[in-house]
Order: C-alpha cells, then sequence, then structure tokens
C-alpha cells in the first residue's frame, strides 16, 4: 500500500456482491433447491451447516440496505432465488428489496441464477434452459421497471467442474468429463435469458465469469499440456462462445444438440461482461496431489512466495492486470465493457488489516488495466456480509460487515470503513 488509490474514471461503478442462497435463509417460504438437497448429505458440508437460516437477509434485508447505503456503494449485486420466485409471493420479496435499494439510491444488480437450482431439474438437460428463460421472464415483467442491469448466470465454469465433474458442491454429481453438457446447456440458458431480457426491453445485460490466469509449473511440455487443458476448460470454454462464438479446439464435438444453431444463441451481444477474480492457477501434469483427485488431467500446484488467504488461495493482484490485458488481447472489439463482478478474500477477524491490503492491491491492478487501455466500468467487492460459504460451511469469512451467525448481529469491520473513505476519495 502506498499512498491514495489512483482515481477511476467518472461514472466507474463501485459496489458489493451477494447471492440468495449463501445469505437470504427463509428456506421454509420457498421451494427447494439443489443445494439444500446437498447439504442435507453427511459429510459434503464441512461443518455439518446448511443455508436454511445463513444471515436471515429475507427479514432482515433492510438493515442491510441500510449497511450498503452506509457503505455509499452505487450498486449492488444480489441473486434471485428461482426456487424462491416458484413459491407463493417469492417475487414479492424481490419487488421489496429492490424498492428499498432505489429508496437508499443503491442500484439493483440481480443474477438470475447463483447455483440453487430448484431440486427436481438437471442442467444435464435441455429443457432446463428452456425453463431458465421462462423463469427470467417472470422476473423480468416485474423488476424491469426499476432494474438498469441483469447478470444472467454465476460461474457456469465452477457450477458445471465443482458440482457435476467433480462433485465437491451440489448437486455432487462426479462426472468428470460428462459433465460437458452441463456447461453447454448453461451457456444456452444465459443466450436464452438474453434473448427474454431483449425483450423485456432490458439494455444493461452481462453475465459473471469466474477467470484467472493459468500459469504452467514449468516449461515442461507435459506442464503446458496440462495448463493448456486447465485454461480450456475453466477460461476459454466460457469466454469464447459468449465472445467469439465458437468452442475452444476439440471442444464444440463433446457438446450435445445442434452446436452452431446453439452458439448463435449463446453468442447474442452482451452490454458488459462480467468478471469474477481471485487468483491465478498454477497448474501441471497429473501428480497425484490434487485434492479433487488422481484421475484428473493436470494438478494444480503452490504458487511459491505468495501468502494465502483463510481459504488457501493464493495472493496475486498483479495477475489481475494479466489477467485483464490477455483479455482484451484474446477478444479484441469482440470484448464488451468489463465488469469486475467479483473480487475479495476469506479472513477472520474484525479488524481485518489483510483483506484491506487485498481489496487495495487488487484496485490498484485493476487502475493499471485501464491504463493499459481495458475498457473497465465497475468494481464489485465479494462480500457484504459473512455468509455460507458452500462446501465450506460458515468456516470462511468473505464479509466486509461481521455476521454472529448465532445472534445475526451486524458488525462493520475494518475494511468495511476503509472502503467507504476509499468510495469517498473516488468521488
Ligand atoms: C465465487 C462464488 C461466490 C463466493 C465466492 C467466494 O466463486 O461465485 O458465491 O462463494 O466465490
Amino acid at each position: 500500500m502506498s499512498g491514495p488509490i489512483p482515481a477511476f474514471p467518472a461514472g466507474f461503478r463501485w459496489g458489493v456482491s451477494t447471492s440468495a442462497h449463501q445469505i437470504e435463509g427463509a428456506v421454509e417460504t420457498r421451494e427447494r433447491s439443489v443445494w439444500d438437497a446437498f447439504s442435507d448429505r453427511p459429510g459434503r458440508v464441512r461443518d455439518g451447516s446448511t443455508a436454511a437460516v445463513a444471515c436471515d437477509h429475507c427479514r432482515r434485508y433492510r438493515e442491510d440496505v441500510a449497511l450498503l447505503a452506509g457503505l455509499g456503494v452505487d450498486a449492488y449485486r444480489f441473486s434471485v432465488s428461482w426456487p424462491r420466485v416458484n413459491s407463493p409471493g417469492g417475487l414479492d420479496f424481490y419487488d421489496r428489496l429492490t424498492d428499498e435499494l432505489c429508496a437508499a439510491g443503491v442500484r439493483p444488480v440481480p443474477t438470475l441464477f447463483h447455483w440453487d437450482l430448484p431440486l427436481g431439474l438437471d442442467w444435464r438437460q435441455r429443457a432446463t434452459a428452456d425453463r431458465f428463460a421462462g423463469y427470467v421472464a417472470r422476473v423480468a415483467d416485474r423488476l424491469g421497471d426499476r432494474v438498469g442491469s441483469w447478470i444472467t448466470l454465476n460461474e457456469p465454469a465452477e457450477h458445471t467442474l465443482l458440482g457435476h465433474a467433480l462433485g465437491v458442491h451440489a448437486p455432487g454429481e462426479r462426472l468428470l468429463f460428462d459433465a460437458l453438457p452441463v456447461a453447454h446447456h448453461q451457456l444456452l440458458a444465459h443466450g436464452l435469458a438474453v434473448r427474454a431480457l431483449r425483450a423485456a426491453g432490458a439494455t444493461g445485460i452481462g453475465i459473471a465469469n469466474s477467470h484467472g490466469p493459468t500459469w504452467p509449473a514449468s516449461e515442461q511440455p507435459a506442464d503446458r499440456e496440462a495448463a493448456d487443458l486447465y485454461d480450456t476448460l475453466l477460461n476459454r470454454m466460457f469466454a469464447d462462445p459468449l465472445l467469439l462464438g465458437r468452442y475452444p479446439d476439440g471442444v464444440g464435438e463433446l457438446m450435445p444438440g445442434d452446436v452452431d444453431a446453439d452458439l448463435e444463441v449463446i453468442a447474442e451481444p452482451l452490454d458488459f461482461y462480467g468478471v469474477n477474480y481471485y487468483a491465478p492457477a498454477r497448474v501441471g501434469a497429473p501428480d497425484g496431489t490434487d485434492q479433487f483427485g488422481a484421475e484428473l488431467p493436470f494438478s494444480r500446484r503452490e504458487i511459491p512466495g505468495r501468502p494465502v488467504t483463510d481459504s488457501g488461495w493464493p495472493v496475486v493482484p498483479k495477475a489481475l492486470t494479466e489477467l485483464l490485458t490477455g483479455f482484451r488481447a484474446r477478444y479484441g472489439d469482440r470484448l464488451p465493457p468489463i465488469v469486475i463482478t467479483e473480487n475479495g478474500c476469506a479472513y477472520d477477524g474484525l479488524d481485518d488489516q489483510a483483506r484491506i491490503a487485498y481489496l487495495d492491491g487488487h484496485l490498484r491492478a485493476l487502475h493499471e488495466a485501464l491504463t493499459a487501455g481495458v475498457d473497465v466500468r465497475g468494481y464489485f467487492v465479494w462480500s457484504l456480509l459473512d455468509n455460507f460459504e458452500w462446501a465450506e460451511g460458515y468456516a470462511h469469512r468473505f464479509g466486509l460487515v461481521h455476521v454472529d451467525f448465532t445472534t445475526q448481529r451486524r458488525t462493520p469491520k475494518a475494511s468495511y470503513r476503509w472502503f467507504r473513505e476509499v468510495l469517498r476519495e473516488q468521488r
């Protein structure tokens, strides 16, 4: 950290992100999702917890919107729970939340799918994509008069890999490469959702994809090949169809259905491209050490000399600059303006100086990407609140605001006050 963070352009959007399943609670007022069923299976969530109460946000959303207003963000990225929308009165909740945000001067940025698929639906089925578009149309019809920016899906790559290929997230399938249709159907669902949103008059549409540079563990051909495969599966397989209208070499022929016709839907023009960035990956040939299993065709390695967060992710701010300049080089004029839709870290404690250092470093790295000519329009911290961190349960705290999960008391951390100051200086 050295001196104030450089000034971002006028009109740059500052925000924070959350997702429905991770904060809402109130499970009794909605249908069940794949995550409820997964969490009920012993041993699946590390601390045996579920999201039945989480941050009790459905009841406490007014207090949470007041925290957003106190922070001074322009925008709030939350997700709409499809199982809740399927339930009586479900859309009313998002209606009230949207009104509360607008009244507080905070722009609502809903994500329409953040991993909590209604139980009974399955991304291996193409019909799920059509169902998704129908649900999106209902949400747009209800909230479209107040929502200026929409995000279709959150991280289809992670949902495919962790949930369907490796089985460590819901729905807990270990399909390995047979999970590829799950990726294709989510991308198709995205394209159909873009069309449904356009039909409802939307002019600010994006997706939130997780990306990070992939570094080969060595210059050996086996390591380079493994890293290239990893990069294809995590980065290019999701960005290329959206931005170039094609799959990386060798991937399209593994996908189901009339892939060329689907790609036309998938490549519907976007108004912004959301990037969730946490860390780069260093990848080599399989060496039997990967925590997700020896049969994988690659293995992730430590990045030497880098501190790690409580979730074990290395802190490498400059990799964000590399990622964004690399995107610009690969996609050129096909790349719409970028918004960083998630960036953050897990650290314990109220005096979270390590989180401040992480965010400070990443904002400087982001500014460098702007200086290098990448068109970035916004930055959202993950997350407003400590919350249900998927298979890690409540152990990893990503919030700017501490949540006591026994009393539901919210306490702003040092990072909340720091970010509030950054936002003041930027205005
Ligand atoms: C991302 C997810 C988000 C949160 C962060 C830490 O992959 O989109 O829900 O869990 O990681």
